[in-house]
Order: C-alpha cells, then sequence, then structure tokens
C-alpha cells in the first residue's frame, strides 16, 4: 500500500485497531436532518471525540474550522433525495482534486448492490478507488440498503465483499445477525452504522455486538447527535470501542455524565 494512503487511514483506524467516527452526512439526501439543523453547533462540542468525522463538502466548508486536527471522511457520493423513487440513483458528487485541496484523510461512497443503479454505484467505486489510489486516499464503501432490502449476513456479506473486490480500503455496513461472517468474508476493515435512533443502551448494545463479532468500530451518526446527551454518549461508545467496556458499564458511564451535565 502506498505510505500517503497508509499514513490516512492510520489516522482514521488508531493504533488499536478501532475507530469512532462521527456521521454527520446524512443531509446528502435527507436535507435537515433532526439534530443537524445548524451542524456546526452539534458538532463543535462532539468532535474532540470522534476519531474521524464523515461529511460532505458543504458542511465541511460551512461548519468545522479549519484548524482542526480531527481527520475528514468526505462524502463525494449523492444526487439522489428523500423524495427519490430510486435511493440507489447515485453518482460522484465531488472530484479527487477538491477532496485533495480540502485536505481529506478518505473519501466515502455508497453502493447500492441488488437495487436498480447497482451497476453505476459499483462501477463508480471502482473509479474511485482508481483515483484514490493515484493520489493515496482511502475510500469508505458504504453498503446501503435499499428499502426492500433484508439486513441479513448474506446480504451485507455479499455488498461487504463486492466492496472489498472493487479495491475498497474500508467499508460501513449494518450489524445484523452472525455478522462474524460478514467481517470474516471481507478482507478490509468493517465498521458499523448505528442506524436510526434508539434508547442509548440499545444503541451502546449494538457497538459492544459489533465490536465484539469483528467490527473495526463505528461511524455513528444519529444514535450520537440525536441523544439527549450527545457528548456523553460519543464518551460512552469510545469507553465499548476503545476501552472494550461492557454495554452496563459503558451505559453507567452515560449516566453519570448525563447526571454531572445537568447538575
Ligand atoms: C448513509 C450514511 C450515514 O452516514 C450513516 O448511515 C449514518 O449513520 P447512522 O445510521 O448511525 O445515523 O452513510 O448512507
Amino acid at each position: 500500500m502506498c505510505w500517503g494512503l497508509d499514513n490516512r487511514l492510520n489516522r482514521i483506524i488508531k493504533q488499536d485497531n478501532r475507530t469512532v467516527m462521527l456521521a454527520v452526512d446524512h443531509g446528502y439526501f435527507l436535507g435537515p436532518t433532526t439534530g443537524l439543523e445548524v451542524p456546526k453547533k452539534t458538532i463543535e462540542p462532539l468532535l474532540p471525540y470522534a476519531d474521524s468525522l464523515m461529511l460532505t463538502r458543504g458542511i465541511l466548508r460551512t461548519s468545522v474550522d479549519s484548524d482542526t486536527s480531527v481527520p475528514i471522511v468526505l462524502r463525494v457520493s449523492g444526487g439522489n433525495s428523500i423524495l427519490s423513487k430510486e435511493l440507489s440513483d447515485e453518482d460522484i458528487t465531488v472530484s479527487m482534486e477538491d477532496a485533495i485541496r480540502l485536505n481529506v484523510s478518505a473519501v466515502a461512497l455508497s453502493i447500492y448492490v441488488g437495487s436498480k443503479y447497482e451497476h453505476r454505484t459499483i462501477v463508480n467505486l471502482s473509479k474511485l478507488v482508481d483515483e484514490g489510489e493515484k493520489y493515496g486516499i482511502p475510500v469508505l464503501a458504504v453498503t446501503a440498503v435499499g428499502r426492500e432490502m433484508v439486513r441479513d449476513a448474506k446480504y451485507l456479506g455479499l455488498c461487504c465483499r463486492i466492496a472489498a473486490e472493487m479495491g475498497a480500503h474500508f467499508v460501513k455496513t449494518y450489524y445484523c445477525e452472525d455478522f462474524e461472517k460478514v467481517v470474516k468474508n471481507c478482507p478490509v476493515p468493517v465498521v458499523i452504522a448505528g442506524g436510526k435512533k434508539t434508547p442509548e443502551k440499545d444503541a451502546l448494545k449494538l457497538a459492544f455486538d459489533a465490536v465484539s463479532h469483528g467490527a473495526t468500530g463505528v461511524d455513528m451518526g444519529r444514535n450520537i447527535f440525536q441523544s439527549e446527551n450527545p457528548v456523553a454518549m460519543i464518551k460512552a461508545v469510545r469507553a465499548i470501542v476503545h476501552e472494550n467496556a461492557f454495554v452496563d458499564d459503558a451505559y453507567e458511564l452515560f449516566k453519570g455524565l448525563e447526571k454531572e451535565q445537568n447538575k
């Protein structure tokens, strides 16, 4: 692997081979998502606890100070909206040159395996990997799940493996039963999305189950920034991912920090 690419990936995935990525890219097709109405307000307090920040270039430019040392994972696919009938209708939306100008540590693109535009999104991933390899920028493939897809190990394993075969340097997917099979069959690091907001303890259990079944970490959004106490939540997630905390201990930490904050 090229030294620069390796160095960038190592900035995201820490020495313990784990990572807590903070995903705030939802607006690229959802618009002003709950909790991200004023992105700067949401991002700023969480940034010190994020191993990387995943977002679009518009939010990076407007809502993140350029003196940050937190690695940026730039979403470079889009072109659809929540109103689209076909969510897989995505293309590459940012050039590699602009990603480099923005000094990103990785770029991210969604693939839609089994959906109408599967072919285009997978070929786009390969093209992005070619560009990334040229300049030493790692590529995160996001295995987006179409509305009608079942999130099981067979399907997600297929998506992750295809992403890795196309050359993605790391993959983001969903946790599922038999998750260890998904990880085993994917030769690059796998991180999980948090999905829709759930009670904090459930989200912590999701993070725990994922890392204890082989995930490199989380790329979590709504379960952090939509929490009543986002900073307490990201600290509790960190305890699981980086300190191998058990769910009950991480939840205690969350409750304790919450209490302190409300004093
Ligand atoms: C959408 C994404 C989002 O970043 C991700 O899914 C959001 O994370 P969460 O589900 O934890 O809110 O990549 O395709």
